[in-house]
């Protein structure tokens, strides 16, 4: 490139001006695209790593949370409403629908706790989803027909399914 210097420019032909301007132009365009590429890149390994990690992470909470106001209930901890109750076993039965593509191949880097053995065993990991969403119908079920044997026996064995579950694939640092 010729001098950088804008006061040059006058001493140069009418040709030579065009093409600095040009490359000039073609410089910044190559700026914008490295730019672009990188921030594109920035954001989908951020994504990648945050987006299903932190919707799974979600979900799970508010399973948790919802098992908690079910529980809650059945031990008369906190009175029976049943809108709370649908809305509960709703959160838990599509919850668990919802497992198997929120545990894409491979997305277990920190900040997850999900173990790699998730997609060696991937048959039984979905078994287990599969068995929680069933037991939350199950428990809906008890819990229309107001059978309250059935409704402790169903939400103990979603807490054990839960358990067992996390038992095999979550990793905990203690
Ligand atoms: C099929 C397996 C499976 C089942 C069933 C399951 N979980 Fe999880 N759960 C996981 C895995 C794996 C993680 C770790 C996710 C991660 O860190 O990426 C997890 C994480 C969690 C967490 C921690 C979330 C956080 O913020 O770190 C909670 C709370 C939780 N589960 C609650 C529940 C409850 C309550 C149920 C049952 C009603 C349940 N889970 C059923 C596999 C399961």
């Amino acid at each position: 490139m010729r001098g950088p210097m804008l006061g040059l420019m006058n001493g140069l032909g009418e040709d030579d001006r065009r093409s600095m301007i040009v490359s000039r132009l073609i410089a910044i365009a190559v700026a914008v695209v490295v730019v672009g590429a990188f921030a594109l890149h920035a954001t989908s390994a951020h994504d990648g790593a945050a987006g299903v990690v932190k919707e799974r992470m979600a979900v799970m909470k508010e399973m948790d949370k919802a098992l908690h106001v079910l529980e809650d209930m059945l031990a008369g901890k906190r009175r029976y409403n049943a809108d709370a109750a649908s809305r509960a076993l709703r959160i838990l039965a599509d919850g668990h629908a919802r497992i198997p593509k929120l545990f894409p191949r491979g997305s277990h880097d920190f900040p997850s706790e999900a173990k790699p053995t998730i997609w060696t065993k991937w048959d039984d990991f979905t078994r287990l989803a599969d068995r929680a969403a069933t037991e939350s119908t199950e428990l809906q079920s008890a819990m229309i027909v107001d059978d309250r044997r059935a409704v402790r026996q169903h939400l103990r064995r979603l807490d054990s399914t839960c358990r067992r579950c996390h038992d095999e694939y979550l990793e905990r640092d203690d």
